[in-house]
């Protein structure tokens, strides 16, 4: 492993799913439970912004009741001894790489324990429930709303991601299933950018065909035999 120096790893919701939080598109996900038209689009926030502010506290309180699992641990255990560039690029909003103690994470669909308020443009930290329609603490109007994007929104911090696609020698992705994009697009940038690329996942994702090579099981098994590998 001597010749990889910088990685990526993009991680999904499967990373997260043996925590206890809910998929988006597996059986029984969360998109099977709700429409996304109706919870997660900023159409859906003008027309009933009520349902969508429910829907995010209800999931702003579940993932505070969560605990970080064995893949989370071991990317954190990568992160703080990997000696080279890396970059943990997560779609997911909850906060379990950070408590399993990673710091060098992008939250690219933003975060559940964070309010973006839309007068001042400023984002807090947040773990309350938004459905009351609080003061942001900054500049008191009762504009805030969940920091999480939404469907038809531009994922977060694009140009540091690609700027780190660019320089990667790795390019991991870690349960989800390159249905969404431009996060379903990264492997083939950093193929084409020359980074060996690895997946793996409970089941081969979308865009499988694009990686070198898949490794299928629980990322709670699968993640950290993979850091061990790559440790040793
Ligand atoms: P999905 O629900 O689309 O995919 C979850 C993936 O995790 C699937 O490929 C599963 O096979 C895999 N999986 C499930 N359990 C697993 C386990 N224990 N170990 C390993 N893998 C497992 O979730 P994402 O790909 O994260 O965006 O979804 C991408 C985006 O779509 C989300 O960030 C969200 C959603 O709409 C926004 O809300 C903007």
């Amino acid at each position: 492993m001597s010749e990889i120096r910088n990685i990526v790893i993009l991680t999904g919701a499967g990373v997260s799913a043996e925590s206890g939080i809910d998929t988006f598109r597996d059986g029984g996900g969360l998109w099977e439970q709700h429409r996304v038209e109706d919870v997660a689009t900023p159409e859906a926030f003008v027309r009933d912004p009520d349902l969508v502010h429910r829907f995010y506290d209800m999931r702003r309180a579940a993932i505070q009741e969560k605990e970080p699992n064995p893949a989370h641990f071991a990317l954190a255990r990568l992160d703080a001894e990997w000696p080279g560039e890396l970059l943990i690029v997560t779609q997911n909003v909850d906060d379990l790489h950070e408590r399993a103690g990673a710091h060098r994470v992008l939250h690219m669909h933003g975060e559940h324990l964070k309010a973006w308020c839309t007068s001042c443009d400023v984002r807090s930290v947040w773990r309350e429930p938004l459905l009351a329609r609080p003061p942001c603490p900054v500049c008191q109007a009762r504009s805030l709303r969940p920091d999480v994007v939404w469907f038809g929104e531009m994922p977060y911090q694009m140009e540091r991601i690609y700027a780190a696609l660019r320089q990667a020698d790795l390019f991991v992705s870690i349960g989800t299933s390159g249905a969404v994009y431009p996060a379903a697009g990264f492997v083939r940038d950093a193929r084409e950018l020359g980074a060996r690329t690895l997946e793996l996942n409970l089941e081969r994702s979308q865009g499988s065909s694009w990686f070198h090579e898949t490794r299928l099981g629980p990322a709670s098994e699968v993640v950290p035999q993979w850091v061990d590998e790559l440790l040793q």
